[in-house]
């Protein structure tokens, strides 16, 4: 037994070495992380390659979700000339290593034992036939609220635990003239909140809705309610939210101007480029009702099928460095996101990093960790997009009430499979 592992181990070195031999090439990387947060964290990456004389080319796509991005990456690879590395999602990753587009990075996370380190739940989306095809980078989760602290102490200083408390607090900070709710009205963006509301109903509900995408949940009587409680919520933005990018309304919430932001943890990355520090600034709490659940996406870089030795050693050594478990600490506390690995401390965390950290960890022992709908991580594009449009049309109030949504929501989930 000791002998056949040693045996593979030298076998998978010696292959790494015979491709790391060629010189590495620059990389060209495709992503979507253009605001200041991110592009903080981004430099914790390009800072990393150069060290080990990676050079990088840089192709930023804009729009979180990264749905500009992955148009962008069909109209490179329809023109047969693919980027070398690209940030992706969950269900994306699976539908390009479908298409045999990506390399094989099974080389290097055999020697450098990525199995035994990296969470399952993530697994499912680095693999495919039992090949890695990407390396994780992190790990989001979408059920957040981000708070102005004063904001908050001048309406009860109380963080909401349930739907109600929440609501209470969103109408004390309308009360106080503020705006209760940053929002940027792009559909990502409402889909995003919509994963903690639709959460906020049970993890039953999520699960029988957006993985297992059952119908009769989907049109059903609970989907109802999860909309009349996003209508309500958009009656708490502000006139402008149309269009606004994510990362202005986290902007609004650290200067004052609205109390709180419903978003992924990427916000909080906008939160400490600006100085800001938890508990002091601001509050990180999870979406009232979804305590101890959490819905989940993780950025992976893909690696797309090149010809030259030189391309592939620096995919490899790339996709090593991203893994190393240094740097994604490093990158990560400015991300907003935990580490993609279970082998990392927290010490070099703040506490909501500290926080997103152990409840990964609970949402993942207790059956209580799910792929967010919003972010590409519970079902593929097609889907994810039909329910953006719906989700959508019920913020901006295209429906009578919830119900006529939900109708509308299993109708188009139906259409898009
Ligand atoms: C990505 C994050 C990114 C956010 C906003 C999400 O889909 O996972 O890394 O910060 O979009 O751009």
């Amino acid at each position: 037994m000791r002998g056949f592992f040693g045996l593979k181990l030298t076998v998978a070195a010696a292959l790494l070495a015979s491709t790391t031999m060629a010189v590495a090439e620059d990389v060209e990387v495709l992503h979507w992380w253009t605001s200041g947060g991110e592009a903080a964290a981004l430099n914790v990456l390009k800072e990393d390659l150069a060290t080990k004389s990676i050079g990088w080319v840089d192709m930023p796509v804009a729009g979180g979700g990264g749905e500009a991005a992955m148009t962008a990456l069909r109209a490179r690879v329809t023109a047969g000339n693919p980027p070398t590395a690209v940030q992706m999602l969950g269900f994306d990753i699976l539908d390009w290593a479908a298409e045999d587009a990506l390399g094989d990075l099974t080389t290097v996370a055999a020697a450098e034992g990525w199995d035994a380190v990296v969470p399952a739940a993530l697994q499912g989306f680095s693999k495919h036939d039992g090949k890695w095809i990407a390396a994780p980078v992190n790990v989001h989760s979408t059920n957040w609220v981000w708070m102005n602290k004063a904001a908050l102490d001048a309406a009860g200083g109380k963080a909401p635990e349930t739907w109600e408390e929440l609501v209470a607090v969103l109408d004390a900070m309308k009360a106080n003239g503020i705006t209760p709710l940053a929002h940027g009205g792009q559909a990502w963006q409402d889909a995003t909140v919509f994963d903690g509301v639709v959460l906020g109903l049970g993890n039953d509900f999520y699960k029988a809705a957006f993985i297992d995408l059952d119908p009769a949940v989907l049109g059903g009587d609970q989907m109802a309610e999860a909309f009349n409680r996003l209508i309500k919520l958009s009656t708490y933005v502000d006139a402008n939210f149309s269009g606004r990018d994510w990362n202005l309304a986290s902007a609004m919430v650290i200067n004052g101007e609205a109390g709180m932001q419903m978003m992924g943890d990427w916000a909080k990355g906008e939160f400490v480029k600006a100085g800001k520090v938890p508990g002091t600034d601001f509050v990180c709490i999870r979406f009232p009702g979804t305590q101890g659940s959490v819905t989940f996406n993780s950025d992976q870089f893909a690696m797309f099928g090149v010809e030259s030795d030189g391309a592939k050693a620096a995919q490899g050594a790339m996709a090593s460095a991203i893994m190393n478990p240094t740097f994604q600490s490093a990158f990560n506390v400015v991300k907003g996101s935990a580490p993609a690995r279970t082998d990392v401390p927290n010490d070099a965390f703040d506490d909501c990093g500290k926080k997103a950290m152990a409840d990964l960890a609970t949402a993942n022992d207790s059956n209580s960790l799910f792929g967010s709908m919003a972010h590409g991580h519970a079902a593929p594009a097609s889907v994810k997009n039909a329910v953006y449009d719906v989700v959508t049309a019920a913020f901006n109030g295209s429906y009578v009430d919830g119900a006529a949504a939900a109708a509308a929501l299993a109708t188009a989930v139906a259409a898009a499979q």
